[in-house]
């Protein structure tokens, strides 16, 4: 008896030409999302609730546009390119990783600390500080994936989408790429650095020597000593490029002011989540870094820093227009953290980010 066909199907990788999804769940080679925090001015679908969002594609960069669907929709772009891991996510021939510093799941101090307003303030500095302060979520066939950087605690579950009550009070930023697979491999090397918390994966065996570094860090490995940084250029299906900063806990120092600033040739302002010991500000620096203290996107009210859980950094000049979403904070705690951010230079998004009002300088 022959081998049945049966059989040697049931072995092929699956193709499911995954790709970041639109509003309208179209494919879209890149898209960013600014979130709001809870703000009672009725701009945006549920701002109240703390569920609205802003949105800008490759398609039409030069505007933040409101969502006309909440986070809480499964009709919206980020519910929409999630989904379509969801849908298959028993396919063992799929590579995924979902990684988080709160990963899904854990039970957090705010809801030790009842009813207190600012309960949530120090929790990420709680957080098991052996990880980087990275999360992410990538999903790839042999052929092309995903990779949303965001920066939601607990997001995404690993088996259905769902918004979680741990992103709804602040301000969040995400960005969602579409890469092909022969991009994974220098992908697996910036994660690699960062050492991220992962809570749901899975590397088929098929992919895993052409990946190496996402073969060790599932295996638990974590890149350390002396070599402490990582930037690559990656560039997306699309063909637009993004150039990827990451660090490790032994960079000892400030992702932004250290490595993305200096590498760039260009000064930035960043916003990110501050609280307690702030980086100095480094006024003699050639390419210094200020730190955003408020924000404004779109027709909403303009919110505080402290209502904002976002990891963004604009370049201050638009001869060299960056704008840099990520998850590391600018702080001295994250020192000691993994983490990461991923640029793209492109004028109209850049004026688009045109959202922190006020900074601080020297
Ligand atoms: C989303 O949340 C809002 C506000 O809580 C609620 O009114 C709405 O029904 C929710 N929508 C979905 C699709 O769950």
């Amino acid at each position: 008896m022959g081998l049945s066909p049966v059989i040697v199907l049931l072995v092929l990788p699956s193709i499911f030409a995954f790709s970041c999804k639109d509003q309208n769940n179209k494919d879209v080679d890149w898209f960013a999302v600014y979130k709001m925090p809870i703000e009672k001015d009725n701009t945006v679908i549920d701002i109240a609730q703390g569920l609205a969002f802003y949105y800008l594609d490759v398609n039409d960069p030069s505007q933040l546009r409101p969502s006309a669907q909440p986070l809480n929709s499964t009709n919206q772009a980020i519910a929409n390119t999630l989904n379509q891991f969801y849908a298959v996510k028993d396919d063992k021939t799929i590579f995924h990783v979902m990684f988080n510093d709160e990963p899904y799941g854990t039970v957090s101090m705010s809801s030790q600390m009842a009813n207190r307003v600012d309960s949530r303030i120090y929790r990420p500095e709680l957080a098991a500080v052996q990880f980087g302060h990275t999360k992410g979520t990538l999903f790839f066939d042999g052929q092309t994936g995903v990779w949303l950087v965001h920066s939601v605690p607990k997001f995404p579950p690993p088996d259905h989408y769902q918004y979680p009550d741990s992103g709804t009070d602040y301000g969040q930023t995400m960005l969602c790429m579409t890469f092909t697979y022969a991009q994974l491999k220098d992908i697996g090397t910036q994660l690699f650095y960062n050492h991220p918390d992962i809570y749901s994966s899975n590397l088929p065996t098929s992919m895993a020597s052409a990946n190496p570094d996402l073969a060790n860090l599932i295996a638990g490995k974590f890149q350390s000593g002396a070599n402490s940084h990582s930037s690559i250029t990656l560039t997306t299906k699309g063909g637009q490029q993004f150039k990827s900063f990451a660090k490790t806990a032994d960079f000892n120092d400030d992702l932004y002011q250290k490595l993305l600033a200096p590498s760039l040739r260009t000064p930035f302002i960043v916003e990110s989540w501050r609280r307690g010991s702030e980086v100095p500000l480094t006024c003699g620096d050639p390419f210094p870094v200020n730190d955003a203290l408020t924000i404004k996107v779109g027709e909403s009210l303009e919110f505080k820093y402290t209502k904002d859980h976002s990891k963004l950094a604009r370049s201050a000049l638009k001869t060299s227009p960056y704008v840099c979403i990520g998850d590391i904070n600018r702080m001295t705690s994250q020192y000691v953290r993994g983490g990461g951010t991923t640029c793209i230079s492109n004028d109209k998004m850049w004026n688009a980010f045109n959202v922190i009002t006020t900074q601080n300088q020297c």
